[in-house]
């Protein structure tokens, strides 16, 4: 099916989101000869036939009883009112056609860890600056403020980025970057997210690629890098090249990077850290107009 197009009616949209997923799922493809309605009432049960008489009672046999009547079936199911769809991730994400919209559909994914988190943790800087990056998920100071990368690797990070120029706060959209994680929830205890909610979550982190359609993306480390190339390699190997994102993301490049977290616990790896960044700003140079304030290389921790 084609994409869902935009409409002015949200709930139209949701509707057309959850009808072609329920068409990616196969329920418009016959499966046997006649349909089966599976909400029908179960067919009523025969009553079981009483045991014979001994053969050896020389008494007459006793009338013998009536079967009972089958027993009345079930009255057919009431109409009730129809409920609201069940959306999932899938169908909710491709039906947001802002980032805003995107966020609250986010909060209507049903998962443990919006039990658990504190604040949902959308994004951070200036969707217009054509530079997003995509992290992990939350730790405990992006939970408890709701921002991502706010903690001590953050910080690490925000560092990192001055370094070539580069500000989440700056007005500027050529001096400013927009940066995600690909959970929007934190993990209990600061976790590694499981396979199935990076699998829950790829869809939005897509489509959140898509709405922002940045010029390039860097993914910070081994989660983002591998469940955005769908690659199994870990991130010491993927590092340092360009790579394109899957066609729903808008095929645009992207560099796998160190996590700044990594680094802060293995310093030694700086090095491949700013080869990285290097690589960035050439290509953000080339891609478009930059302003000046590049700084001298070095990160500081
Ligand atoms: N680590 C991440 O991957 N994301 C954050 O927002 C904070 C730490």
């Amino acid at each position: 099916m084609s994409p869902v197009p935009p409409t002015a009616f949200p709930e139209a949209a949701l509707l057309l989101a959850a009808l072609r997923l329920q068409c990616d799922w196969g329920a418009d493809e016959a499966l046997a000869e006649l349909p089966l309605d599976r909400l029908a009432a179960p067919p009523p049960q025969a009553a079981p036939e009483p045991p014979p008489e001994p053969p050896s009672d020389p008494r007459p046999a006793p009338a013998r009883r009536a079967p009972s009547a089958p027993a009345a079936s079930p009255a057919p199911p009431s109409l009730l009112p129809m409920a609201p769809p069940v959306l999932g991730a899938t169908a909710l994400a491709a039906a947001a056609d802002t980032l805003e919209a995107l966020r609250e559909a986010i909060r209507r994914i049903d998962t443990p860890l919006r039990d658990t988190a504190t604040n949902l943790v959308f994004a951070d800087g200036n969707p217009a600056s054509g530079l997003m990056l995509i992290g992990e998920a939350p730790g405990a100071e992006e939970d408890r403020l709701g921002r991502p990368f706010v903690g001590q690797s953050g910080q690490l990070l925000d560092r990192m980025l001055a370094s070539i120029g580069l500000d989440r706060q700056a007005e500027a959209p050529e001096r400013s970057f927009y940066i995600t994680n690909i959970l929007p929830w934190r993990p209990p205890g600061n976790r590694t997210p499981t396979d199935a909610e990076i699998a829950l979550f790829l869809p939005v982190v897509l489509r959140h690629i898509a709405l922002v359609r940045p010029r390039r993306v860097v993914m910070l480390g081994g989660t983002a890098a591998k469940a955005l190339l769908r690659a199994r390699e870990g991130i010491t190997r993927l590092r340092g090249r360009w790579r394109d994102l899957p066609p729903e993301a808008g095929g645009v490049p992207a560099l796998p990077s160190l996590h700044p977290a990594y680094l802060l616990r293995n310093p030694a790896a700086k090095r491949e850290a700013w080869a990285d960044l290097l690589m960035l700003r050439r290509a953000l140079d080339g891609a478009g107009p930059l302003a000046d304030g590049v700084a001298e290389p070095g990160i500081t921790e």
